[in-house]
């Protein structure tokens, strides 16, 4: 027991001092990974639409002790990542300065090429790949002349394995698989860390937005047996971000265990 606090004491402390920005904080993988960034010593840029489910987790995070700081905006519009990047430079609690972007906010799409909602395609274009890329951008920049960061793009294991059940969607993730590791080789040499972390699947808002029907959906998955919580992505976050600045795990996948395919 002794020992375990120690540990956690320890593992407290690992970011403090750091700022980060999550986009997507208001549900999910996002609002999981703040609230553990934040335990783990960093201060807090929550970004997402609802900016009510945001006002909520800052102030669970500041009555833990933390410090966070919301934002609303849309992660599809450039503009709104402009403003959210001068708040957080603005914002004082934080330093004036951003340390990680953890690049999260995103939808799914259920179906397939032929059968999925193409008059959503364009803005699942917007949020996954356009605005992520842009904010990716934006931050590689500055963190390049800082000489110092971490960028952590979510993907998927259907941007690494085509599942012909959500291909438009999967390609939205390939292709910011692509974007992070272009943005790595880009960045590496100045001091900047750049990873991919592709989750299997994971039982959040993202099925209900995509559009699954949900008997059938979970029905066709009972196989693999339980799923993943967003914790269980927030963590593996959280430990590749407090490895020593020479070590950049530039990618991981989790996946629940008895998930066979993708
Ligand atoms: N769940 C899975 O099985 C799974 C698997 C692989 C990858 N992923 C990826 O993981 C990420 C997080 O998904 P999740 O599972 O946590 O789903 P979620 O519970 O639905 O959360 C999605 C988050 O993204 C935000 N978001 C969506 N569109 C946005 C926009 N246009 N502007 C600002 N914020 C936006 C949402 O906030 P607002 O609605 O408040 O704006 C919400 O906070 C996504 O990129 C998703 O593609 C999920």
């Amino acid at each position: 027991m002794t020992k375990h606090k120690e540990v956690e004491g320890k593992t407290n402390k690992l970011l403090s001092g750091k700022t980060a920005i999550v986009t997507g904080a208001s549900s999910g993988i996002g609002r999981a990974t703040a609230m553990t960034l934040a335990q783990a010593g960093a201060a807090v840029v929550l970004f997402a639409r609802r900016k009510d489910r945001l006002t909520k987790l800052a102030a669970d995070i500041q009555a833990q002790g933390g410090n966070a700081y919301a934002v609303a905006g849309d992660a599809g519009l450039l503009s709104d990542i402009d403003i959210l990047l001068e708040r957080t430079l603005g914002w004082k609690e934080g330093g004036g300065k951003y340390d990680i972007v953890v690049v999260n906010a995103g939808r799914g799409l259920a179906g397939s090429i032929l059968l999925s909602d193409n008059s959503q395609w364009q803005e699942l274009y917007q949020t996954n790949v356009i605005g992520a890329a842009y904010l990716m951008r934006q931050a590689g920049h500055y963190m390049v002349t800082k000489k110092n960061g971490d960028i952590v793009a979510i993907g998927s294991v259907v941007g690494r394995n085509i599942s012909p059940f959500s291909a438009f969607y999967g390609s939205s993730k390939f292709a910011i698989g692509a974007i992070a590791e272009g943005l790595r080789q880009e960045v590496c040499a100045h001091g900047v860390r750049v990873s991919l972390v592709m989750p299997g699947i994971v039982t959040s808002g993202f099925q209900k937005v995509a559009g699954y029907d949900e008997d059938n959906f979970y029905k066709g998955i009972a196989h693999m047996g339980k799923l993943l919580e967003p914790q269980a992505i927030a963590d593996g976050i959280c430990w590749l971000l407090m490895q020593p600045p020479h070590v950049n795990v530039s990618e991981i996948m989790i996946r629940p265990t008895g998930q066979n395919y993708p």
